[in-house]
């Protein structure tokens, strides 16, 4: 067989493969999802911006300067997703100061943010990450 033959026919293979697997894909992380990525992003918009302005967040990320821009939906998620849970990830645990290696030296370094995971922001950062991530904490009306 050519090698002009061999590219095309792998080409025809990946052409097929692909749609397959991005379905496979998307069955997978769908059967996972609690629920929408809309859904996650109207939270953020409706309870998870207002705790972030109560708590002054904007004082410093709302410059230009500091990073990320914790008012934009895309770049707080990121944080909110690196981890295993409700209480176990990059933003409660800086947010709580859960993980620093001396209490003056706050992994955030704008601070301990919340006293608690149970104050808020974190009290509404776990209800977030519930709505991303998590199962349904409540069967819906179909699934008795
Ligand atoms: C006093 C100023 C200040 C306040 C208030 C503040 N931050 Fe920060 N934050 C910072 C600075 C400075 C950084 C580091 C920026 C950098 O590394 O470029 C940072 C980093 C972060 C990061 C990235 C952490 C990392 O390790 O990369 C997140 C997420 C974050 N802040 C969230 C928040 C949230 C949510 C609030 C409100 C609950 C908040 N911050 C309030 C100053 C502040």
């Amino acid at each position: 067989m050519s090698d002009k033959k061999k590219r095309r026919l792998s080409y025809g293979f990946t052409l097929l493969i692909l749609p397959a697997a991005l379905v496979t894909l998307s069955a997978a992380i769908g059967a996972d999802a609690a629920t929408s990525p809309r859904q996650g992003e109207a939270f953020f918009d409706d309870r998870v911006l207002p705790a972030l302005a109560e708590n002054g967040c904007a004082l410093c990320h709302g410059q230009n300067y500091v990073r990320p821009r914790v008012l934009e939906y895309r770049e707080l998620l990121p944080f909110l997703s690196m981890g295993s849970g409700p209480e176990n990830n990059v933003l409660i645990t800086k947010m709580a100061n859960l993980r620093s290696i001396r209490a003056d030296r706050p992994t955030h370094p704008g601070g301990q943010r919340c006293k608690s995971i149970d104050a808020e922001p974190c009290k509404t950062f776990r209800l977030w990450w519930e709505i991303e991530f998590g199962e349904p904490s409540r069967p819906s009306a179909g699934d008795k």
